[in-house]
Parts: structure tokens; sequence; C-alpha cells
């Protein structure tokens, strides 16, 4: 979910900002969208379904206020309905609160404010804070002591800004769920992400757990947990604004594809000396690096896919390493005695799975590192150190441009933890960006999706550093087309996904790292010709898989690392153009978010 919020003394473009913010977090959740503007009493507007619906029923209304607070949805309790979004009000419409997390003793506050009288009108956990907050006003509370009270009563992971009639603040904290400050002269916004104001300001504050903060118009105090004023620090966010727009693509997921040369190179900027070929990864501590004895990796997702590539690299370094889908992380119970460094890779650095298994970790001992693409995030904040992968925002909701930017992160980290003296592949890296490139020019995926749109299934395949490429090629797929599609091990379709091959089930094979493992994957390939499926090689060598695909996407040769970056390329071009051919809304997958912050 997105929250937004504008305290400002220019009440007139209220409206207008909270819905310019919704729409720049509408990668975060959009089944249901809402607003409130206070003065002396608070005006309400909330619908389900797109941003759309909620601005078709605002019909151009005007929403004046000097506060206001906005909200975009991915369901967790209760159906996408009007009821449900967000803002949720009391009995007499005092209040308004919007919510991001999930209030996990909502249930027994239900029940005991139903008692007392509170009649409820949605399925949400959420609905319990405004009524709450409406008790503690009845005891004539200050709206500001009557937050305090509210939170005082709820538990679980949250983000929560509320406005009550008549007091001209908002009153907002976090726990565990991501919130930040944008401050622009007088006026301050409250938001999940920064992209939400970034056109507004580039001067950030990161509310820290637990913080307690009122904006008012032309003022702003931040408290702790323990009621004391704080003056948090201020940070200047170097993204473009320029870099949150589409830029003239069709599609966010477009442009990101496309923006990948400059991912990858920004992803190493300052790391890799060209001089002496060494590598400095300033934010991997050489204390850590010294004690390492393994590396356990935990990921969501594409960022999953990343941390199986990563523990590949470092195991062929003589790293112990492993990857954990980090919702199982704390079922393994895998020994994190001294010398375990869990790396949590996460490109929000808020999901809430990844969170937990590092506290996991950090509670059991382990030093943990976050791999992620957001300064001041959760993940960043809560880990013993951050490597920033620098991919830049990322809007559209299917992963691309930070999976590229976190493979190379971790070939840095890897070659880094290897003393940092493998010259070829250091040379491969400075040549990576111009390679990607090369890709994008050429890449005749376009044409493959249209010959191949309609499928029954797709299939990828892969071995060694090219198998998380495939589960990562068939999770794109499957994300942006609604088609059905499953990642494989090359050497494992033969032992039961072959019952499912046929000649309306292409097979993508990813034909490169070696002569040995291309021979194997080429028999692999052989066996889903013989059962008539027609066969798209992804290979950096076009003349070995003549005679045995029906369609080629062609990749330069680099370093056998950084093949899969390139490879990964054409997959997400073939997702993108079959959606695009299906005519599916490419940015917005129904159903998804781009950052899940329930575990
Ligand atoms: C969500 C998104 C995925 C993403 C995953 C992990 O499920 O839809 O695209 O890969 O979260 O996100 P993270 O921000 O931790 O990389």
């Amino acid at each position: 979910c997105g929250i937004i919020g504008y305290a400002s003394p220019d009440a007139e473009p209220a409206g207008d900002v909270l819905l310019d913010g919704l729409e720049r977090l509408e990668y975060r959740g959009y089944d249901s969208a809402g607003l409130a503007v206070a003065n002396s009493t608070i005006e309400v507007y909330k619908r389900a379904g797109e941003l759309a619906s909620l601005e078709s029923t605002l019909d151009g209304t005007d929403l004046v206020g000097s506060v206001g607070i906005g909200h975009t949805r991915w369901s967790t309790h209760g159906p996408p309905t009007d009821e449900n979004a967000h803002p949720h009000t009391d009995c007499e419409g005092r209040v308004a609160v919007v919510h991001n997390g999930i209030v996990t003793n909502a249930e027994a506050l239900r029940a005991e404010l139903v008692e007392a009288g509170h009649v409820f009108e949605s399925d949400t956990d959420t609905e319990v804070v405004p009524h709450l907050l409406e008790e503690f006003l009845d005891r004539d509370l200050s709206p500001e002591e009557a937050f305090e009270c509210t939170l005082e009563r709820i538990e679980g992971s949250y983000a929560i800004a509320a406005v009550v009639a008549g007091a001209d603040a908002i009153y907002a904290t976090r726990r565990h769920s991501p919130l930040v400050l944008g401050l622009d002269g007088e006026t301050t916004y409250l938001a999940s992400d920064v992209p939400a104001f970034l056109e507004q300001t580039d001067r950030v504050i990161y509310l820290e757990d637990e913080q307690i903060v009122r904006l008012a118009p032309s003022e702003l105090v931040v408290r702790d947990g323990e009621g004391s004023v704080v003056e948090p620090p201020v940070e200047t966010i170097d993204w473009d604004p320029e870099d949150v727009g589409k830029s003239g693509y069709d599609h966010f997921m477009l442009k990101e594809i496309y923006e990948q040369p400059q991912a990858v190179r920004q992803a190493t900027r300052g790391r890799v000396s060209e001089l002496d070929g060494t590598i400095e990864l300033t934010a991997f501590p050489t204390a850590m690096r010294n004690e390492l004895d393994r590396v356990q990796f935990v990921g969501c997702g594409t960022s999953y896919y990343a941390t199986r590539y990563g523990a590949a690299l470092l195991r062929e370094r003589g790293v112990p390493a492993q990857a954990f889908v980090a919702s199982e992380y704390g079922t393994e119970r895998v020994p994190t005695e001294d010398g375990t460094v869990v790396v949590g890779v996460t490109q929000s650095g808020e999901t809430a799975d990844t969170l937990a298994a590092l506290r996991d970790a950090n509670g059991a001992g382990a030093t943990t590192l976050a791999v992620t693409n957001v300064v001041g995030s959760s993940a960043a904040r809560e880990c013993d150190a951050a490597v920033y992968v620098r991919a830049g925002p990322e809007i559209s909701v299917a992963a691309t441009k930070s999976f590229a930017s976190q493979q190379v992160t971790l070939a840095t980290i890897a070659s880094a933890l290897a003393d940092g003296t493998d010259r070829p592949f250091l040379e491969s890296i400075r040549d990576l960006p111009a390679q990607v490139q090369r890709v994008l020019d050429r890449s005749n995926a376009r044409d493959v999706a249209e010959e191949l749109v309609g499928a029954d299934a797709y299939f990828f395949i892969g071995r060694g550093y090219q198998h998380p490429v495939a589960l990562e090629g068939a999770l794109k797929m499957k994300e942006i087309t609604y088609e059905h599609a499953e990642g494989f091990p090359a050497g494992e379709l033969k032992h039961g996904p072959l019952a499912l091959v046929t000649d309306r089930t292409p097979v993508v094979a990813l034909v490169t790292g070696g002569d040995d493992l291309v021979e194997k994957t080429l028999s692999n390939v052989r066996e889903v010709e013989a059962r008539g499926a027609p066969v798209v090689a992804v290979t950096d060598d076009p003349d070995g898989v003549d005679g045995v695909a029906d369609h080629v996407l062609e990749v330069p040769e680099t370093h056998r690392y950084l093949v899969p970056v390139l490879t990964n390329v054409q997959l997400q071009l073939l997702a993108y153009w079959t959606a695009n051919l299906l005519d599916r809304p490419i940015d917005k997958p129904r159903n998804l978010a781009k950052s899940v912050t329930v575990e």
C-alpha cells in the first residue's frame, strides 16, 4: 500500500497534490484508492479500482485544505471494495486514517469497540484505528494524546497517518513499515516512498520506528517513542525527478529495461578501480570480510533469484553460501554462529518477509548486510551494513533493472571477497554497459514474441548460472502476461515436466556457459524438439544452435559470470512484448504489488 500526506499554508492544491502523489505510489498497490482533506470538517473520497475510478468520482471537484492524506491499497484484509478502501473514518466523521501494514490484534479490538457501541463499515483491520481515536477524543484528550493512546493499543506492523477535524495537523507514525517526510519550505509531505513527492523536493527525513510526527502547515514536530522532541537528520536524495516519469516510453517497464546500461554502470561506479583492477566496496566493512566463514542470502521474488545467482558465485570462489526464500528462512533452522553473514537482497528494502528474516538472523547473532536499491530503507537501516545497487527508482511492478543491478553488485561483492584480483572479470564488468546496450539495440525478441504468442505455456531452462535466469524469465513472463510459465534446471526437464511439452509449449533454452554445459543443454533441447516444441535459444554462439533452435536471441560474449545479465535482458524483452501483444496492463499486473510490506 502507499500513503501520501500534505501539510501546507497553501491550501489550494491539496487535492491535486494528493492525487499526484497517489499516482506515483500506485506501483505499491492499485486495487482501491482514497483521500481525505481536513478543515473544520473532513471530506473523504474513496473508490475500489485503480486511481482513475477515484478521479472520475471527484470529477474535477476542488479539494482545498491545509492538511490532507491519501492512500492506494493492495488488499490484505477484505476484498477491494469502496468500503474497504482507505481512508477509514470513525462513527462521527471526525477522524480519517490511512494505514499500511497489519494490525494483528484488530479482531480483539474490534470486538471491544463494537461492545462499546462503535459501528464498523469495512472488513479491514485498519478501521479499529479511527474508532480507537474517536474513543480517546471522546475522553477529552487532545488529538495528539488520543493518537498516542491509540498506538499503545495496537499491535503489528504499520505506517499510519491520521487527520482530526479542526486540528489542522497530520499525526503519523511507523513500525516496520516505511514512512518518509519531504521538506519544502513551509510545506511538508509524508509518503511511503520518495517518488511520491520527488518533483516538489529532494530534502527528506526517514522516520525511525516508533517515532511520532505532527505535521502542521509551517510546523513539523518529531518525537521519539518516549515523547521527547528529536531532530532527525535531513538527507538529500540524488534521484532525478525525470527518472520517475515515463520519458516517452509506453510503459515504465520498457523504460526501466532500457535504463539497464546506465544501471549496471552505476552499480560499479567508484567500486572497481580501472587503474589497478582492485575492487573497493566501502560499505562492505573489512571486519565483516575478515570474519566471514559462510554467507546466507535471503530474498523474495526476483530478488530471491538474484540471491541464487549470488550464492552460486560465492560457492565457486570457495565461500560456503546458501540462498533462502526469505519467508522460509525462519523454518530452516540453519546455523548462524560466528562468522555467518546474512545478506538480504531487496530492491525496495521494505519487503516484510525479507526484513523478518534479517531480524531473525540479527537475533541469532549473525552479521547482516542489506543489498538494496533504496537509501534509508528499513533493510538498509536495520542491517549492520548496506551496499546500494544504485538502479535508480523502479516503478513498474515487475522488477527489471534492479535485478541487473543486483546481479552486478553481487558479482562485485563475490569478487571483492575473493580479493578482487580477477582481471578478466573486472574487464568484462567495464564492458558490460555497452554490451547490454547492444542487446537492447539488436534484440529480435519482439518478432519472437509475435511468433509464439497464444502458446499454451512457456518453459525456460538453464544450467549453472543460467538456472536462476530461467526462473526469473518464467516469473517475468507469468507476472505480466498471465500466461503459464515455468523455469527448470535444463537437466531436470526430462524428470517430469517433459510430460507437459507439446508443439504448443515453446521452450526457451539458455544455451551458454562453456562447452560442457552447452553440450548438455543442447541435448535437453533435442529432447523437447523431438516432442515438437518450438525452441528459442538464447545464446552467445548462434552457430552452435544452428539446426536445433527455431528462434535465436543472441547476446555478446562476455565473462561467464556476466552472461546471465545479458541473457536476462532478452527474456525481459520477450515477456514485455508478449504482454504487449496480449494488451495486458504491463506496469500494474493484477493482484501484485511492487513492495509487499506484510508477511
Ligand atoms: C514483490 C514484487 C516482486 C519483487 C518482490 C521482492 O512481490 O511484486 O517483483 O521481486 O516483491 O521485492 P524487493 O523489493 O524485496 O526486491
